[in-house]
């Protein structure tokens, strides 16, 4: 195939595109959004074809497959207690991951580079709305601290990469995500598909009473993996700026309205008792999202409860191969 040089513009659709962790959350949505475009040249391969820590591999790997474009949606992902039990491997596969895919991705000339960090990479303390230029400005959240710094070396990298090369890879901060082919692991899981998980347990087994921790006032966002696949192809298409750019959808619900809601779309009946001796974690995380919809995205097209529904009735269907 020929080199393609990317002038700007929206990405040609006969681009060989690979997506690097095309059957997780992100990366699935990815896949799908991108086949919906009119992409006909979609590369992936899962960790057990390509284990991305291995550098000669991924090299090889880029060297035989030259992509034109690449979607990093690959990593090591999970919740406070995956990243508490497991902090030194978070730390260690995730820059492995990306220091071998960013280095192969300039080595055979890939053209276009979307890294994918994460809204908990930002300081603890950051003003809310979160701005991107809040990255850098203070200490992190201790029980994720590995995951972020692997994520925060990654964004150097692309800037970095962006000076000493001029090559328009960019990177993008998203938001807790959720939707079909989440990780519903009991340990491994985020709160969503956590909570779906639970609540769906105790409707089947007629639990009275489910126990959440903190108060369950906390303030979160959630985009469904669908808007973020879309925003993710909107930010290739139009934008080729050097800092990352926020992925939300700027609405909050508190996590009992969050439990509450997914609590009745489960058919759970009991009691839900918020454990108020268990800390309850930052109060407000929302992310500013005025860089991204000054480019013209938006607003989101799956309202929560839909998407929560949704994410449900996939739990439902896939409860026999369910990562976890
Ligand atoms: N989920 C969220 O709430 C959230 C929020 C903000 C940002 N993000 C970002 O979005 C990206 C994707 O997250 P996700 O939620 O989609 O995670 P996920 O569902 O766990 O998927 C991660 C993917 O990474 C692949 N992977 C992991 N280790 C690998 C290795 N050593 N070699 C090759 N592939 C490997 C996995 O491949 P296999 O399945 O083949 O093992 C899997 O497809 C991450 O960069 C994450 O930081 C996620």
């Amino acid at each position: 195939m020929a080199f393609m040089q990317w002038h700007g513009g929206p990405l040609p659709r006969d681009s060989r595109v690979y997506v690097a962790g095309h059957r997780g959350l992100v990366g699935s949505a990815l896949w799908r959004r991108l086949r919906a475009a009119g992409f006909t040249d979609l590369v992936g391969r899962d960790s057990a074809e390509l284990d991305l820590r291995d550098a000669r591999a991924t090299a090889e790997f880029f060297a035989g497959t030259r992509p034109h474009a690449v979607i990093d949606a690959a990593a090591r992902v999970g919740g406070i207690a995956a990243n508490a039990a497991h902090g030194a491997e978070f730390l260690s596969d995730n820059l492995r991951i990306q220091v071998n895919l960013l280095d192969a991705a300039v080595a055979t000339g890939v053209q276009r580079f979307l890294f994918l960090g994460s809204s908990c990479i930002y300081p603890k303390a950051a003003p809310v709305p979160i701005r991107e230029d809040a990255l850098f400005t203070g200490p992190l959240e201790v029980t994720n601290e590995g995951y972020a710094v692997a994520k925060l070396a990654g964004i150097t990298q692309i800037t970095a990469i962006r000076r000493q090369y001029g090559l328009p890879y960019i990177s993008a901060l998203p938001t807790n995500v959720y939707g079909p082919g989440d990780n519903f692991h009991p340990e491994a899981s985020h709160v969503v598909p956590g909570l779906i998980r639970r609540f769906h347990e105790a409707a089947r087994d007629h639990t009275p009473v489910v126990h959440c921790w903190g108060t369950g006032l906390p303030l979160r966002e959630f985009i469904h993996a669908d808007d973020l696949a879309d925003a993710c192809l909107f930010l290739l298409d139009n934008y080729d700026g050097d800092g990352p750019v926020n992925v939300g959808t700027g609405q909050e619900v508190t996590v009992a309205e969050l439990a509450t809601t997914i609590a009745g779309i489960a058919g759970f009946r009991g009691e839900i008792h918020w454990d108020t001796s268990q800390p309850d974690g930052t109060y407000r995380k929302l992310l500013d999202v005025s860089r991204l919809t000054g480019l013209g995205w938006g607003p989101p097209a799956i309202a929560l409860p839909d998407g929560l529904k949704a994410t449900y009735h996939w739990f439902l269907d896939n409860q026999s191969n369910y990562r976890g």
